[in-house]
């Protein structure tokens, strides 16, 4: 049994060894990571999952802007790959989104296999978003709030924590986690 927790500094060797270990060593070198480096994450929906004080799921959110509009860049978030297909990947992106639309976070952006994230309502992001050098086909978003999509070019955040709008400290439900 794991549980969701928020991430601590003392968790960053063993989130940075699982993320070289499912994503390889050379990861920094993604698209992704150019909205990442130098920004500060989004702290309250930084997850990890533990089972028996041993990390085993990571889940990080970025902020960003798709034109002039704040968004979120979903991810890295990894399971272990001894503890794959029991539902830790399903809690840590279950479990912040439905923190990031209760923080007032309107769009969600992820790079990754559209097969896994439909589950979770997200999309392929039309053309009229743009992520230069990134495959269009794995760019994905949900809204939150069920406005309109905000188009036009997937841009770094200016500040740190740029993109936290949460007042609120994180607090997880009583049981929180999953199988
Ligand atoms: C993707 C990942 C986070 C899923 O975590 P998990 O805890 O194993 O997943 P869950 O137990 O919540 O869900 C398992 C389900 O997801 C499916 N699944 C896992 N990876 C998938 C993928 N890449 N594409 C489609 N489905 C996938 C499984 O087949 C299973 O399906 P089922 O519920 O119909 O049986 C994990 O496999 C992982 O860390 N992968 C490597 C890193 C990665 O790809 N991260 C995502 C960025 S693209």
């Amino acid at each position: 049994m794991f549980v969701l927790r928020p991430e601590i500094p003392a968790d960053v060797p063993a989130i940075e060894a699982l993320l070289d270990r499912v994503f390889g060593v050379r990861r920094q070198h993604k698209t992704s990571y150019r909205y990442r480096v130098g920004i500060e994450p989004v702290r309250a929906l930084c997850l990890v999952a533990e089972e028996a004080g041993t990390l085993v799921g990571t889940i990080r959110y970025w902020p960003v802007r798709v034109g002039a509009v704040p968004a979120l860049l979903l991810g890295p978030v990894a399971a272990a790959p001894s503890h794959a297909g029991n539902g830790i990947g399903r809690a840590l992106v279950g479990t912040t989104l439905e923190r990031a639309a209760a923080l007032g976070h309107r769009l969600v952006l992820l790079v990754g296999d559209p097969a896994y994230y439909a589950r979770f309502g997200f999309a392929p992001a039309p053309p009229e978003i743009e992520m230069p050098g990134e495959d269009p086909a794995r760019l994905q978003y949900r809204l939150l709030d069920g406005g309109p999509l905000p188009t036009g070019l997937l841009r770094r955040a200016e500040a740190a924590g740029g993109g936290d709008c949460g007042a609120v400290p994180f607090a997880l439900d009583a049981g929180a986690g999953g199988a």
